[in-house]
């Protein structure tokens, strides 16, 4: 996870943890990290990290999800998990995320899996240089329930 979060590809796209930070969130129960897998050996392909596990207000936050090969599919598979997980699993009412401005693909591939723009948190996020902003997204249980009966989503 740590070399996956400097490497040059993905750290315009995210602000890394470090060691200490994954640590403590591995070991704190509203914090969850999946390893994502592919391949025929199930090789670790990237992670994922949900925030909000045991959150009063059902409100899910995926905090975090890099994968290493890209444009494979690997990412949007990983997504539709998530969103399983997040919905089936953990009850979730909301699930939500943020994702800078400037991050067209992955905002692409949220917007395609159903989630629903929010609002732009303008420069919130202090760069090199100086400021960038960041777009909230969302998807209600309600909503994911209509994907899934539209075999949008993965069944239950
Ligand atoms: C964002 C990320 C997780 C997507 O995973 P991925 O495996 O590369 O994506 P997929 O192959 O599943 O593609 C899913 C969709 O994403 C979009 N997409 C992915 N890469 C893209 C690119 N370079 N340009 C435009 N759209 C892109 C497309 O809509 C694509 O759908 P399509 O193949 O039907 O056109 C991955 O690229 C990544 O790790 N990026 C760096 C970290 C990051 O930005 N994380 C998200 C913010 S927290």
């Amino acid at each position: 996870m740590l070399s996956l979060e400097r490497d040059p590809a993905n750290l315009p796209f995210i602000t890394p943890w470090e060691r200490t930070q994954h640590e403590a969130a591995i070991r704190f129960p509203d914090f969850r990290h999946f390893i994502v897998e592919a391949g025929p050996d199930l090789d670790a392909a990237g992670f994922l990290i949900l925030i909000g596990c045991r959150s009063q207000n059902l409100s899910l936050e995926l905090k975090r999800m890099v994968v290493r090969s890209k444009g494979q599919g690997h990412g949007r598979a990983a997504l539709r998990v998530a969103k399983k997980v997040a919905f089936d699993d953990l009850g979730a009412h909301r699930f939500w995320l943020d994702v800078k401005k400037r991050n067209t693909g992955a905002r692409a591939l949220y917007e395609s899996e159903g989630f629903v723009l929010e609002g732009e948190l303008r420069e919130s996020v202090k760069v090199e240089g100086g400021f960038e902003s960041l777009f909230v997204m969302s998807m209600l249980a309600t909503e994911f329930a209509q994907r899934r009966a539209a075999a949008q989503e993965l069944r239950a």
